[in-house]
């Protein structure tokens, strides 16, 4: 079975698999959403089953959730929750300084909520998503469906004042109609190619009304599990200023490669 994944499915893999670790009995974990967090989930359910983890999730979206359940994770709400000892995510980017760009699978209003009330975030990414400066991936930003026209005419007019390369700001779709979030609302993609200032321009972002949040993650992530294709994994945590370099095995598990989807 492992033989028909792509390179890229196999950094994912061995990303998730590598962060799994991080995951300790009686820890509530907050759980990402997108292909490799889904990878992720698989990886953690294998060891519900198999080594009898015990730990309760928080999923940050319905996706995850109804997978979580299916692979034998406990679920619960951040409510019950209330804080959370790790969020492992996915991220579309990410920085020398772990700033990262999220929510080009839709999530990041609960993945930004989910991962500001943990102790530690860490996200888990193939080699590609490592970028020089955030911004080639269009920035997400959720917004309330009410007057959606005229926030979208507002944050182009304040990207006019901002250190970005493009301004194009594009409504996401879901076929004909526009792309609802978990949380009713929409999604108005950043085609900025360069951010020069995230941080700036997060703070502007969300003070804008009409705004509900940005996926700009800035001194929210502590650490990144990157994957390669050929099974290595580079840990850079930036708390302890380490980097650490493994190879992982890569098993065949049809249990964890069937019928997955991201
Ligand atoms: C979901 O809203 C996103 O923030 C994802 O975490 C991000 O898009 C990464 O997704 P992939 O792992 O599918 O690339």
């Amino acid at each position: 079975m492992s033989g028909e994944l792509s390179p890229i499915d196999k950094a994912k893999f061995v990303a998730a698999k590598r962060a799994a670790q991080y995951v300790e009995d009686g820890m509530r974990v907050g759980l990402g959403t997108g292909s490799t967090a889904a990878w992720l989930v698989r990886c953690l359910g294998e060891k519900v089953r198999e080594e009898g983890l015990r730990f309760r999730g928080v999923p940050t979206s319905s996706r995850t959730a109804e997978l979580a359940r299916e692979v034998g994770i406990e679920v619960i709400s951040l409510d019950e929750a209330k804080w959370l000892d790790l969020t492992i995510d996915g991220a579309d980017e990410f920085d020398r300084d772990l700033a990262l760009i999220k929510g080009g699978g839709g999530a990041l209003l609960q993945e930004k909520i989910v991962a500001t009330a943990s102790d530690q975030m860490v996200v888990i990414a193939d080699a590609a998503k490592e970028v020089e400066h955030l911004g080639a991936f269009p920035l997400p930003v959720e917004v309330i469906p009410f007057g959606w026209q005229t926030t979208k005419a507002l944050v182009e007019e304040t990207l006019i004042s901002m250190d970005v390369m493009g301004r194009d700001t594009t409504l996401r779709m879901n076929g004909d109609h526009p792309y609802v979030t978990d949380e009713g609302n929409y999604i108005l993609d950043l085609h900025l190619g360069r951010i020069g200032n995230p941080r700036q321009l997060a703070m502007v972002l969300n003070q804008m009304p009409g705004v509900v949040e940005n996926g700009l993650f800035i001194d929210i992530c502590d650490a990144v599990v990157i994957g390669f294709g050929d099974g290595r994994v580079e840990v850079r945590d930036i708390n302890a200023g380490t980097v650490q370099q493994e190879r992982l095995d890569f098993v065949e598990d049809d249990n964890l490669f069937g019928d997955l989807d991201g």
